[in-house]
């Protein structure tokens, strides 16, 4: 796939790698194997911010506990200054740890794996510049900055500067490894939620970014890529006027061009759009624009999912949607059947990009074939997990792509939370590398870098 990272035209990219001094070793670490401890996790970048604590034994699959907190992030964290949203990470973590009764008073303090979901340029295991914000966060102070010097300043300012925060990753990679922890076929780490992403596992050698010798330095000469794949534009990709007038409303216009016709932020507005258009020429609503369907935001990916799935005789879950999110109570049969195929293609669409943007990343590192071992990617996210019709538009469309044979070895795997565990499991990794610093490596599943 030819495209656009970080919204620089590829040939600037180019540009930028020429002039960029050659690396020092990309840090590594291990798939986590059979570390035991406990372990915490922030995860952040959708629309809940979630802290996780881990409990890891070396008994068979090695999870004793798994606690979780979700908390919707409020909308003044998605604009407020960076050191806000930070502090708000900070305090969630350490009210969570005192509640379910593992940090305070003679408990070690936190070691926490943090799951930012941003495009950043990792510099070390623990640490990375971060190189722009995505979705709807706008924190002024943020890009540019270590998110992890971030984190651990807020962590200070909260009364605990003696936390850990010992890796940093995106929900991607996190994916992976979480992933990865219970299927070892797992190659790729999908996020299909409020935006999407891919991690996969690419031979050291293959990665321009990593010069020669750091690459040959790599034990098993492999490397997790984040693909940042949102982020990839090209003039190949089609747009609509609904795209383009979509993105132009974001804050970051220009930018996550395939992510914004992929993800669960985005579809519901792509099909709200396409809707008033369709109303204002006359072809829907009998040309009256229900008031309400003017507002951006009122059509979600969940109304998307439900209209396509309406499979009853006169529609009436789509007259649900309409009457509750338009406040439309007297649709005809004809208006409901055209927004369910407006809702039908904008999922399908979404879908096709994905099973495109897999069969790409299996084509890369050549799995592409019709025979071999099966592969799979772990994937999470809201849009894959509860868009009940999804899984089957992607698959149907990684069958056109590879063929029915190639397709059939390609396992989808919907995992759960497998970013925020993933987080845990890596910090459990590295912490485990600082400890045994020197000392022979425990065996390990597979040799990261990131
Ligand atoms: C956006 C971010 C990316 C993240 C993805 C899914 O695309 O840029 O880093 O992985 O959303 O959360």
């Amino acid at each position: 796939m030819r495209g656009r990272e970080g919204g620089r035209p590829a040939s600037a990219r180019a540009r930028g790698r020429e002039k960029r001094p050659a690396r020092p070793p990309t840090p590594t670490l291990s798939f986590p194997s059979h570390e035991t401890g406990h372990y915490f996790a922030i995860d952040i970048g959708g629309t809940n911010f979630r802290v996780v604590y881990v409990s890891l034994d070396d008994s068979p699959g090695g999870v004793a506990a798994v606690e979780m907190r979700d908390t919707p992030i409020p909308d003044a964290a998605y604009i407020c200054p960076a050191a806000g949203l930070f502090d708000m990470m900070a305090r969630g973590l350490l009210d969570f740890g005192r509640d379910i009764g593992v940090l305070g008073e003679g408990e070690q303090p936190p070691t926490v794996g943090f799951c930012f979901s941003f495009p950043c340029d990792q510099t070390a295991l623990d640490a990375g510049v971060l190189l722009k914000l995505t979705k709807r966060f706008q924190n002024e102070g943020a890009v540019g900055t270590d998110p992890v010097e971030q984190l651990r300043a807020a962590f200070a300012r909260a009364g605990e500067p003696a936390a850990k925060v010992v890796a940093l990753l995106n929900d991607s990679v996190g994916t992976l490894a979480g992933g990865r922890y219970t299927d070892p076929a797992v190659e790729l780490g999908v996020i299909l939620g409020t935006g999407t992403n891919a991690a996969y596992v690419e031979t050291a050698t293959s990665v321009p970014k990593l010069d020669a010798a750091a690459a040959n330095s790599l034990r098993g000469g492999r490397v997790v890529v984040n693909t940042e794949w949102g982020g990839f534009a090209d003039d190949s990709l089609p747009t609509l006027d609904a795209d383009r007038e979509l993105d132009a409303a974001t804050p970051h216009a220009g930018e996550q061009l395939m992510e914004k016709q992929m993800s669960g932020m985005y579809l519901g507005e792509v099909a709200r759009r396409l809707l008033v258009s369709l109303a204002s020429s006359g072809v829907l609503f009998s040309g009256r624009v229900p008031k309400r369907l003017a507002e951006p935001g009122c059509v979600t990916t969940a109304h998307v999912a439900r209209c396509d799935g309406d499979r009853s005789l006169a529609l009436a879950a789509t007259a649900a949607v309409l009457a509750d999110a338009l406040g439309a109570t007297t649709t005809s049969y004809l208006d409901r059947r055209l927004v369910r195929r407006v809702c039908h293609l904008v999922a399908l669409r979404s879908a096709r990009l994905f099973a495109t943007a897999v069969a790409a990343l299996l084509r890369q590192i050549g799995r592409d074939a019709s025979s071999g071992p099966p592969v799979a990617a772990a994937v999470d996210g809201g849009v894959f997990e509860h868009y009940a019709l999804y899984r089957g538009y992607a698959t149907a469309a990684l069958v056109e792509l590879l063929g029915r044979s190639a397709a059939s070895r390609v396992r989808l795997n919907r995992v759960r939370d497998a970013s925020s565990r993933g987080a845990a499991f890596l910090a459990a990794a590295a912490d485990h590398a600082a400890q045994h610093a020197g000392a022979a490596p425990a065996p390990a599943r597979e040799l990261v870098a990131v």
